[in-house]
C-alpha cells in the first residue's frame, strides 16, 4: 500500500540505500540554496539540535486554512510530522443506503461538505469570539426589576453579568393549591395509579451563557415541597447540576443543622420548622413530635412553620455570601448552601422559577455591573502556552481522542490548561487531540476553524454533528491514532473527562505486548426499550449488550483500532449510535480470531469523581482547574465536587 511505505520511509530510514539518501540531501539543499532562507535556518541544518532546530522553524499551525490531505503521514522536516487537522477517515464511500443510521450518516456528510467548503472559502464570518469585547463591560445594571406579568411571559430572569459577592435577588410569589398528579417525581406511588397531591416549585439560578444549546447547568436548585414529597413532609430540596447529571440533594426537613457540622459564612444549613398548619393524621402528629423530642435535646421553644404555604405570599431573599448562598423568606433564614465547587457567582446569569407558584415581582440588586468572562467562548485565550507541542519523532505511547462538541470552547480550553499540560503530553509521549464535528451555525464552524489553527490540537471530522453518529469520530479516533501518530494504544475521552495520565500509562505498560481492552466496563447490560433514550429493535436486535467499557474513558490497543478502521474501509464495520457498546461490539469480533485482554477498573468514574480516580467524568471546567491544581499540588489525586 502506498501509505504503508511512506510510513516505512518515514520510521525506518535505515532501510534506504545510499544513493536514494544522497538523492534526498541534494534535493532537500537544492530547494533550500533556490529560496531565500534566514542564514540562522541554514546554520542550524544539519546540526545535532536539527529536530529541535526545525520545529521552531516549522512552526505548528500551518498558515490558514486547514488543507485537507489525504496522505496519511506527511515527511515535511526530517523529524516534524505535520499535523492534521481534517480527519481523513473516508466517510463518502464508507455509507450504503441500507439502514437508517447510515442514511442520516450520509446526510449528515453531504452537509458537513457543505458548510466545511463554505469556512475555507472564507465567505463566512466569524471571529467574533476571538476579539477582545472591552467596550463590552460596564453595561451590566447594578439592579433588575421584573413584574410578575413581564416574568410569566419567559419563565426566566437573565442577569447579564451574573451575580457577586453580597448580591440578593428577592422573589415576591404565591404558592399555587396543591393538584393531583398520577406519578410524581417526588413521591412514592403506593395504591397503584391513585393520585398524589402535590405542590412543589422550583427556583434555579442558572448559567445560561455557558453553552447554546445545551441545558444550563443549575448552579443553585432551590425546590420547596410543600406537598408530595415521598417523606411525607413539607421539605426543601436543595442541589446542582452539570449536563444533566444532579449532585448530591442537601434535604432540610425541619431539623436545624446540628451546630457542630459545617456551618456557611456561621450560618446552619437548614433551620427548623413546625408544620402546625396542616391536615396529618393525629397518629402522624405524635411521631413527629416524638421525632422531634428525640431529635431535640434542648426544651421546644416557640418554632416557624414550613416557610411556605399554599396561597400565602411569602418574600423570598437569595443572597450570595463568601462561603455559599443564604435563602431567607419573610425576613427569616432559612437555609444556606455552600458553594460548589465547578460554579461561579458570575456564571449565575439567570434566574427561573417554574412549578407551583404565581410570582409577583422579582427585584436583583447589588450586581456586578461587568462581567470578567461575557461568554465563556470568550474564554480562549491565544497564549502559546496551551498549544500543542509538536509532533516529535517518538514513540507516542497512548493517542487520546478527546469528543467534544463544537460550541465547548470553554470545556476545551479547561482541558487545555488542565490535564493536557502533562509532561506526557508536553513531550509527545502521549498526543491528545479533540474531535470536533461541524456545527449547524456558520459563525461557530469559522471559530472552531480558528481555534484549530491556533492551537493545533483539534481534529474536524467533516460531518455535521449528529447525536446518533458519535461512533463515527471513535473511529475517525482509531484512524488519526494509528495512521497519523503510529501510537501503541488509543484512548478516547469526552471533554468532560478529567484523565490521570500517570496512573492510566502505569496501567497501560503493564500489558504492553497483548491486545488490551481498558476500561469501566459493563457486563450483561440491557438496552433500553422504552422512553427518550429507547433502542429500537431494529436497532439492536440481541436481548442484551456485549462487554463494553464505559464511554468515558476508555483505551485499545493499537491491533484493535486498527482491525476497526480496515473494517470500516472495506464496508465491513457494523454500526451502532452508541459508540461505547459499538466498541465493546467491534472488540468482541476481534476477540473471536485474537485474544484479548479485557481490564475491567472502577476507577475510569463514570458518575463523577472517586478518590484515586484514572479518569472522573461531568467535570465542568473549573473542577478541571481545580482537580489540576490539586495533582499538582498535592501530589494527590483529589476530587474537586462535594458529591
Ligand atoms: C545542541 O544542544 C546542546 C544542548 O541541548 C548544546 O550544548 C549544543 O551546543 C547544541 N549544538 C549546536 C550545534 O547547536
Ligand atoms: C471520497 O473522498 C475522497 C477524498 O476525500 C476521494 O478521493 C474519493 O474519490 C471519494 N469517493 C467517492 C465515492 O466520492
Ligand atoms: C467598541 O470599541 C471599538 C474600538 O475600540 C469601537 O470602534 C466601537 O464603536 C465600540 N463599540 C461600542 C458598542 O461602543
Ligand atoms: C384542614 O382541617 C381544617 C380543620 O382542622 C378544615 O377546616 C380544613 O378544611 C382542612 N383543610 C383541608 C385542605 O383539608
Ligand atoms: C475472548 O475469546 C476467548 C477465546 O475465544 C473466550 O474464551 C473469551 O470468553 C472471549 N472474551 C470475551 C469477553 O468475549
Amino acid at each position: 500500500m502506498k501509505r504503508g511505505g511512506k510510513v516505512d520511509l518515514f520510521v525506518l530510514p535505515n532501510r534506504l540505500t545510499l544513493l536514494q539518501i544522497f538523492m534526498v540531501v541534494m534535493l532537500v539543499y537544492l530547494l533550500f540554496m533556490s529560496f531565500e532562507i534566514p542564514l540562522a535556518f541554514r546554520a542550524g541544518f544539519g546540526s545535532e539540535n536539527g529536530s529541535i532546530f526545525l520545529t521552531d522553524a516549522l512552526p505548528m499551525p500551518v498558515p490558514l486554512m486547514l488543507e485537507e490531505s489525504h496522505h496519511r503521514v506527511q515527511n515535511q522536516g526530517p523529524r516534524v510530522m505535520k499535523l492534521e487537522k481534517v480527519s481523513t477517515l473516508r466517510f463518502n464511500e464508507s455509507f450504503s443506503e441500507g439502514s437508517e443510521l447510515h442514511k442520516v450518516a450520509r446526510h449528515a456528510w453531504v452537509t458537513g461538505q457543505k458548510l466545511w467548503g463554505e469556512v475555507k472559502s472564507g465567505k463566512v464570518k466569524g471571529f467574533e469570539k476571538f476579539k477582545v469585547v472591552e467596550n463590552r463591560t460596564d453595561t451590566c445594571p447594578n439592579s433588575v426589576t421584573v413584574s410578575g406579568a413581564e416574568f410569566r411571559g419567559k419563565g426566566v430572569m437573565v442577569l447579564p453579568c451574573g451575580l457577586t459577592l453580597w448580591s440578593h435577588v428577592t422573589v415576591v410569589g404565591t404558592p399555587r393549591w396543591a393538584h393531583a398528579e398520577r406519578s410524581p417525581k417526588i413521591a412514592v406511588v403506593r395504591d397503584g395509579d391513585k393520585a398524589v397531591m402535590v405542590s412543589q416549585f422550583m427556583m434555579e439560578l442558572q448559567g445560561l451563557k455557558a453553552v447554546d444549546n445545551e441545558e444550563p447547568p443549575r448552579i443553585l436548585h432551590f425546590n420547596p415541597r410543600l406537598r408530595g414529597d415521598w417523606s411525607g413532609r413539607p421539605v426543601i430540596e436543595q442541589n446542582t447540576c452539570y449536563r444533566m447529571q444532579w449532585g448530591s440533594a442537601l434535604r432540610c426537613e425541619g431539623w436545624k443543622s446540628r451546630a457542630d457540622k459545617e456551618t456557611v459564612d456561621g450560618q446552619v444549613k437548614c433551620e427548623k420548622w413546625i408544620r402546625d398548619d396542616n391536615n396529618r393524621s393525629e397518629e402522624w402528629k405524635a411521631t413527629w413530635w416524638l421525632n422531634r423530642l428525640i431529635g431535640q435535646k434542648k426544651k421546644v421553644t416557640v418554632d416557624w412553620p414550613y416557610p411556605f404555604a399554599e396561597g400565602k405570599l411569602f418574600v423570598l431573599t437569595i443572597s450570595a455570601g463568601l462561603e455559599g448562598y443564604h435563602v431567607s423568606v419573610d425576613g427569616r433564614h432559612v437555609t444556606s448552601f455552600p458553594y460548589r465547587t465547578g460554579f461561579a457567582l458570575e456564571d449565575a446569569t439567570g434566574l427561573s422559577i417554574n412549578g407551583d407558584v404565581d410570582v409577583h415581582s422579582i427585584f436583583a440588586a447589588s450586581l456586578p455591573t461587568s462581567h470578567p468572562s461575557f461568554a465563556p467562548q470568550m474564554h480562549l485565550e491565544l497564549i502559546p502556552q496551551w498549544k500543542a507541542p509538536p509532533l516529535h519523532d517518538v514513540n507516542v505511547e497512548l493517542f487520546i481522542g478527546i469528543l467534544s462538541a463544537g460550541n465547548h470552547f470553554a470545556e476545551r480550553m479547561a482541558v487545555r490548561k488542565s490535564w493536557m499540560q502533562h509532561k506526557l503530553i508536553k513531550s509527545s509521549h502521549v498526543v491528545a487531540r479533540f474531535f470536533v464535528a461541524l456545527h449547524a451555525r456558520k459563525d461557530i464552524n469559522v471559530d472552531i476553524a480558528k481555534e484549530a489553527e491556533y492551537f493545533g490540537d483539534i481534529i474536524v471530522v467533516p460531518y455535521m454533528d449528529h447525536y446518533d453518529l458519535v461512533v463515527l469520530k471513535t473511529i475517525a479516533i482509531c484512524e488519526y491514532g494509528i495512521w497519523k501518530v503510529a501510537a501503541k494504544h488509543i484512548m478516547k475521552c469526552d471533554d468532560d473527562t478529567f484523565v490521570r495520565l500517570d496512573s492510566i500509562m502505569n496501567e497501560v505498560k503493564q500489558v504492553q505486548s497483548r491486545s488490551l481492552y481498558m476500561g469501566n466496563m459493563n457486563y450483561h447490560h440491557r438496552p433500553l426499550r422504552h422512553g427518550k433514550w429507547a433502542v429500537t429493535y431494529e436497532e439492536w436486535v440481541e436481548e442484551e449488550y456485549p462487554i463494553y467499557a464505559n464511554g468515558p474513558g476508555y483505551i485499545v490497543s493499537a491491533d484493535i483500532a486498527q482491525f476497526i478502521v480496515s473494517e470500516f474501509e472495506k464496508h465491513k464495520l457494523k454500526l451502532f449510535k452508541m459508540e461505547d457498546v459499538s466498541m465493546g461490539m467491534w472488540v468482541e469480533q476481534f476477540n473471536s480470531t485474537r485474544p484479548v485482554e479485557y481490564m475491567h477498573d472502577l476507577k475510569f468514574c463514570q458518575h463523577g469523581c472517586i478518590e484515586e480516580y484514572y479518569t472522573a467524568h461531568y467535570q465542568s471546567p473549573r473542577q478541571m482547574t481545580c482537580m489540576w491544581e490539586k495533582l499538582q499540588h498535592q501530589l494527590k489525586p483529589l476530587c474537586c465536587n462535594m458529591r
